[in-house]
């Protein structure tokens, strides 16, 4: 059985300028043991989509009226969006998920030290005999993600420890209570590449160790093909994309994912000319009709594209693409 199904999932804000959609229905399943990449530049969405499996969004979103996120507990499924915030989201939120945030100083309460909250949490969510081993537990993990001095940094407060710092021990945390789900968001953005290369290692092995599965949103392809097993590509709200890594890697099928693996550069041909999508993504408020990415497309067919909003066609087995182009191959074919 899958950990999480996202179901047709969308996400508007009210704003004074008016109602933006930020997530557009998207669908998704993760099984356990896996991981999923969720890529995109800056402004897809999905941070707010990230959050949206935790109810974190603040109180100006609301859902639409189809959107489900069931997650599959051992106790039974629950509707994510259907929980009234308060102790059962608590027990979802520090228990089953746990969170790695792209801004570590939103995990930590400022006047609690860094192992008091990790002990809190360990005693709250997890069968741990006493605050003695939940002290051994929390120093063990703050070590596996290569922090140094570990036991110094227990007693700390969050603004005692630099950037990096900060960034691996709210990785500690997220892990220590061995969530079901880990729903990372940029975890390793900050951090140089050896320690990056190392707090990736230890996701995958809790991974492999208890079935963790592990939403994982970066900005960043090569990372995702370091570390996912599929990913999902998202454009202004909307997956354009979703396959394995290999699928959406070696032959990918949207104009977007196209553009941005050709953002990349080819270790093969480190001296070829970058070419990053061309123009920025459009602002939510003028989310352009018929597909979201007709305005930067370089394939775009004009009217058809302005005007239609494309279905997801079947790329290969588990690989689909939202294209009109796709969809009229697949007429010709
Ligand atoms: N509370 C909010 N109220 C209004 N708009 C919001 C709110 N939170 C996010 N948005 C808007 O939703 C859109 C998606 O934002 P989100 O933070 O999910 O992007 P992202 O893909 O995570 O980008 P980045 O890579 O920069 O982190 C943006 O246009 C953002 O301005
Ligand atoms: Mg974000």
């Amino acid at each position: 059985m899958s950990l999480i199904d996202v179901e047709n999932l969308t996400l508007q804000f009210r704003t004074d300028e008016g109602l933006i959609t930020a997530v557009d229905d998207v669908s998704f399943s993760l099984e356990p043991g896996e991981i999923m990449g969720l890529v995109g530049e800056s402004g897809s969405g999905k941070s707010v989509t990230a959050k949206s499996l935790m109810r974190l969004n603040p109180d100006n979103a609301v859902y639409g009226p189809k959107s489900r996120i069931i997650l599959n507990l051992d106790s039974g499924p629950v509707d994510v969006l259907k929980l009234r915030p308060g102790r059962g989201m608590q027990i979802v939120r520090g228990g089953a998920i746990s969170m790695i945030f792209q801004e570590p100083m939103a995990s930590f309460a400022p006047a609690i030290t860094i192992g008091d909250q990790m002990v809190e949490q360990l005693l709250l969510h997890r069968k741990v005999a006493n605050e003695k081993e939940a002290t051994t537990i929390s120093i063990e993990m703050l070590e596996r993600v290569g922090i140094s001095d570990a036991s110094k940094r227990f007693g700390q407060y969050a603004f005692e420890l630099s950037g990096g710092m900060r960034q691996r021990a709210m990785i500690a945390m997220a892990l220590s209570t061995r969530p079901k789900l880990l729903i990372a968001d940029e975890p390793t953005t900050a951090l140089d590449v050896t320690i990056q290369a190392q707090v990736i290692d230890l996701m995958k092995d809790l991974v492999a160790d208890f079935g963790m599965g592990i939403v994982f949103i970066t900005h960043d392809l090569g990372v995702i093909a370091q570390t996912a097993d599929r990913v999902a590509v998202m454009y202004l709200g909307r997956l354009v994309e979703t396959g394995t890594v290999r699928q959406v890697i070696k032959t990918p099928a949207h104009p977007y994912t196209k553009g941005l693996l050709n953002a990349l550069p080819k270790l093969d041909n480190l001296s070829a000319e970058l070419t990053p999508v061309p123009g920025d993504i459009p602002s939510p408020l003028e989310r352009p009709s018929g597909c979201v990415f007709n305005t930067r497309c370089s394939v775009s067919l004009g009217t058809p594209c302005q005007t239609r909003i494309p279905d997801y066609s079947y790329v290969g087995e588990g690989h689909e693409a939202a294209c009109l182009l796709l969809e009229e191959e697949a007429v010709k074919a």
